[in-house]
């Protein structure tokens, strides 16, 4: 069955067939399309072109179709070009003749638009929970370990002393900015492009704001050409899925620093940690792995949908056939990546003391002694020089900088006397650190009482019936 042949003569051939075909993955879309066929009945019947008692033959047909696509008793195949060809056949099989009538003043083009904007809007909420629970995990890791000190890197060297629940917060941050992005691409996303027509709008007298209200969308579409040309929502969505998978990313390359010997800092449960074929001692960390693995996927589609659109003429065009499976690839990649990380990272056993130990390593405190100095109203760029000496008076003697003797500290620098070495305990180094946003244990429980807030938010924007 077609929905186009009368004005040609044949079939399509073999190879146009192949090409065409999207049933194979737009079927997905089914429930959103029989919704939206719903939605566009009423008011066809508002409109006086189906009378109520045909009105209420083709609701209870659709729901039955609905039942029957969600049960598997009925089933594209590959003669459907695609989703919506196959629900015409399935309408027209249940209602005969009076099928045929609820395709007027619409068009595949409207109705594939409405269909994946209803999908991603449902499919989003979704993502949002895989996401929250990954951030409630790292929060409750975090949790633990308000206080933990650990040694905070730049360049991956050693640099000053953090705690260990500020740095697991610090990859929570990313995940509510991620989610923020969804909510921020939801509001723009609930316009509904049927009445739109092919691309000119309709001659019927249609309703498109009731039938945007009956689908759950904030308005109809401004303009009948934009709303069949428009893919923003296809694109914007991709980058969001696309820079999550960035943040997964940098977490699973730590997560593969931390579990390895030369870190030791983790140590994964092995429920979340791979073996090896040949070696019986390794375990791997193959989830974090595969996390950092999929961000090229989630990048490449929006790369390749980005591509897709440059420069293409409106309205409609058959290239946007293209825009769906980098955006069900995305979801699915997630919906994979995200209860396997949330398990590997709820499981892991965090080695406080092999953290503690290495905090003040690689003389991480040296910044403590320039402010020292710079409280006592040294210069900073004068402090730092003096402290660089220290360091390096230090590093020649295989010292720690708390252990220069007095004699020696007033040798490098008239400004350093023994009063520095309170500064010098990566625990005073913590405390002193208070400000909003700084990795002292107090600081610390503030913001993790933020990101409690911000989480339960999230969630209930994703889940807002319950
Ligand atoms: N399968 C098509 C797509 O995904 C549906 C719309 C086709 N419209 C058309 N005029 N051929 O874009």
């Amino acid at each position: 069955m077609k929905l186009w042949g009368g004005r040609f003569e044949g079939g399509p051939a073999e190879a146009l067939a192949r090409l065409s075909v999207s049933v194979h993955f737009d079927w997905r879309l089914a429930a959103y399309d029989i919704a939206g066929s719903k939605a566009h009945a009423k008011v066809l019947a508002d409109a006086g072109l189906l009378t109520p008692e045909e009105l209420s033959r083709m609701l209870a047909a659709l729901d039955e179709l609905a039942a029957d696509v969600e049960s598997g008793a009925f089933q594209a195949t590959p003669a459907d070009e695609d989703v919506h060809t196959a629900l015409e056949r399935g309408l027209l099989e249940k209602l005969g003749p009076l099928g045929g009538k609820l395709r007027a003043g619409r068009s595949r083009n409207d109705q594939v638009a409405t269909d994946l904007r209803l999908y991603l809007r449902d499919h989003a909420r979704l993502l949002a929970l895989g996401i929250a629970d990954l951030a409630g995990a790292l929060t409750e890791q975090a949790g633990q370990h308000v206080a933990t000190p650990a040694p905070g890197m730049t360049h991956v060297q050693h640099a000053q002393p953090v705690t260990f629940g500020h740095w697991l917060l610090a990859h929570v941050q990313p995940l509510l900015r991620d989610l923020d992005r969804l909510r921020d691409w939801d509001r723009r996303t609930a316009v509904s492009p049927l009445g739109a027509g092919a691309l000119a709008g309709s001659s019927l007298p249609l309703d498109p704001e009731r039938v945007a209200k009956e689908l759950g969308f904030t308005s109809s579409a401004a303009n009948s050409m934009d709303a069949v040309s428009d893919r923003d929502f296809v694109a914007e969505f991709l980058f969001v899925t696309a820079l999550l998978g960035v943040h997964l990313s940098r977490l699973g390359e730590e997560v593969v620093l931390w579990t390895s010997q030369e870190f030791g800092w983790v140590e994964l449960d092995d429920a979340f940690a791979t073996g090896s074929s040949i070696m019986p001692q390794k375990k791997n960390a193959d989830i974090a792995e595969l996390a950092r693995g999929k961000a090229g996927r989630l990048i490449g589609g929006l790369v390749a949908v980005l591509t897709m659109l440059k420069g293409l003429p409106l309205t409609y065009d058959r290239d946007m056939q293209e825009d769906k499976e980098p955006a069900f690839d995305a979801l699915d990649t997630l919906e994979l990546v995200l209860p396997a990380l949330t398990g590997m990272i709820a499981t892991m056993t965090v080695k406080t003391e092999v953290l503690a130990k290495a905090a003040p390593i690689g003389f991480s405190l040296a910044t403590e002694v320039a402010d020292y100095l710079v409280r006592k109203g040294v210069a900073f760029r004068d402090a730092h020089e003096i402290t660089g000496r220290l360091v390096a008076f230090c590093a020649a003697r295989g010292l720690e900088l708390h252990e220069v003797g007095d004699d020696d500290l007033v040798a490098i620098s008239a400004e350093l006397d023994p009063g520095v070495r309170e500064v010098l305990s990566v625990d005073s180094a913590l405390a002193a650190r208070k400000t909003p946003g700084s990795t002292g244990p107090l600081a610390v429980a503030e913001q993790l009482a933020n990101v409690e807030r911000e989480l339960a938010g999230a969630r209930q924007w994703a889940t807002p019936d319950q």
